[in-house]
């Protein structure tokens, strides 16, 4: 038996997890163009339920919810599955928008440079207060959809420069009313999507994802540690009994191969006394994550590696070989890539 930190149990919300390994929430593409989901996704996630495992499913627009089987599918094998709920903002185009919409944002300001992902980056419309009030009354109707479809909980999407994180960041968000310039102004949006979800369904469903240093999507804020030291402060006075919160360690080249260099999120940890997790770059430096799982109890979240090895649980646990990963089936749309990756016990 392994006494490392990474296998033992930890309480998350209402669910006592058997292990810290965490399935990082990951846009796979492979739902239906109106965005259902697929029995192909319900074999997915099936694949990497673990008993007292938790699973973060992929980033979802706040709306349109058909989950039900793969959340019972996760619940048949003792699994844990929270939903990651997210509005793009400036990172999202009208052409995804159903009546051809404006993005909307804090501000006007677009995103710098080429998107490597899909259509050219559009100047977004700084949303009016209604807006936002109407856009947090969203956030909340998708927790409770969320709940409905059968999820354990959801984790709200403040990280990698979506429309939260436009709000938080200095550099993006350029308003001169009380959801701009202060760090206080700059963290209300996110501080009321949270309350507004809490009064729903509850603190302990209820999870929030940042990304203090990240770069993507033209994010750069000027003070990272007082702005996430603020927020974090501000979440372990109004809502501590949050199921978790879920940091990403920020990695040089978000779309490279490269191994974290440092361990940036100690700030934040040391405000926080409910769960943690610790995220970013793990893939490919192991040793570290079993490291920091042992020096601070948190949980790791793994993406690239949990998607070439759905029993990535066990193979961490018996010491068996990773399946390398490839990263051109990531965003393709059939099973090649997402569901033919084997198990360790089915091959040996
Ligand atoms: C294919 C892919 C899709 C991703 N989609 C999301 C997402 O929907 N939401 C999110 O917060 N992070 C997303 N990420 C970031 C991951 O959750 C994770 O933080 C990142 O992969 C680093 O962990 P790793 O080194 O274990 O892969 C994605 C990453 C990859 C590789």
């Amino acid at each position: 038996m392994t006494t490392k930190a990474i296998f033992s149990p930890i309480q998350v919300g209402k669910h006592q997890l058997q292990h810290r390994i965490v399935l990082a929430p990951l846009t796979r593409l492979r739902a239906t163009l109106e965005a259902v989901p697929t029995d192909l996704q319900t074999e997915y996630y099936e694949q990497r339920a673990s008993p007292g495992g938790l699973l973060i499913a992929e980033a979802t627009f706040i709306s349109h919810y058909a989950w039900k089987k793969v959340t019972s599918a996760v619940h048949a094998k003792k699994g844990v599955i929270f939903l990651q709920i997210a509005h793009l903002g400036r990172a999202g185009s009208k052409q995804f928008h159903p009546n051809g919409k404006q993005v909307g944002s804090s501000s006007d300001v677009v995103i710098p440079g080429e998107n490597y992902m899909g259509p050219p980056f559009e100047t977004p419309k700084p949303f009016t207060v209604k807006e936002i009030q109407s856009t947090i009354q969203d956030y909340r109707q998708a927790a409770l959809n969320a709940i409905e479809a059968g999820f354990d909980g959801v984790e709200v999407h403040a990280a990698n420069g979506v429309l939260i994180d436009q709000f938080i960041d200095s550099s993006v968000n350029t308003r001169a009313d009380e959801y701009g310039g202060s760090i206080q102004n700059r963290a209300r949006f996110a501080l009321e999507v949270l309350s507004s979800i809490v009064e729903t369904i509850g603190p302990n469903r209820v999870a929030i994802r940042f990304s203090p240093d990240g770069k993507m999507h033209g994010m750069g804020d000027a003070t990272p540690i007082e702005t996430w030291s603020y927020l974090t402060t501000q979440i372990q006075n109004l809502f501590p009994e949050l199921a978790y919160l879920h940091f990403i360690e920020a990695r040089g080249d978000v779309y490279g191969e490269t191994s974290n260099v440092h361990d940036s999120l100690t700030p934040y940890r040391s405000l926080w006394k409910g769960p943690f997790i610790t995220s970013g770059g793990f893939s490919n430096s192991l040793e570290q994550a079993f490291q920091i799982a042992e020096q601070t109890g948190n949980l790791i979240s793994f993406g690239r590696i949990f998607i070439a090895n759905p029993d990535l649980p066990q193979r961490l646990l018996n010491g068996v070989p990773l399946t390398p990963y490839d990263r051109s089936t990531f965003y393709t749309h059939d099973a090649e890539g997402y569901t033919d990756y084997p198990n360790f016990s089915k091959h040996t």
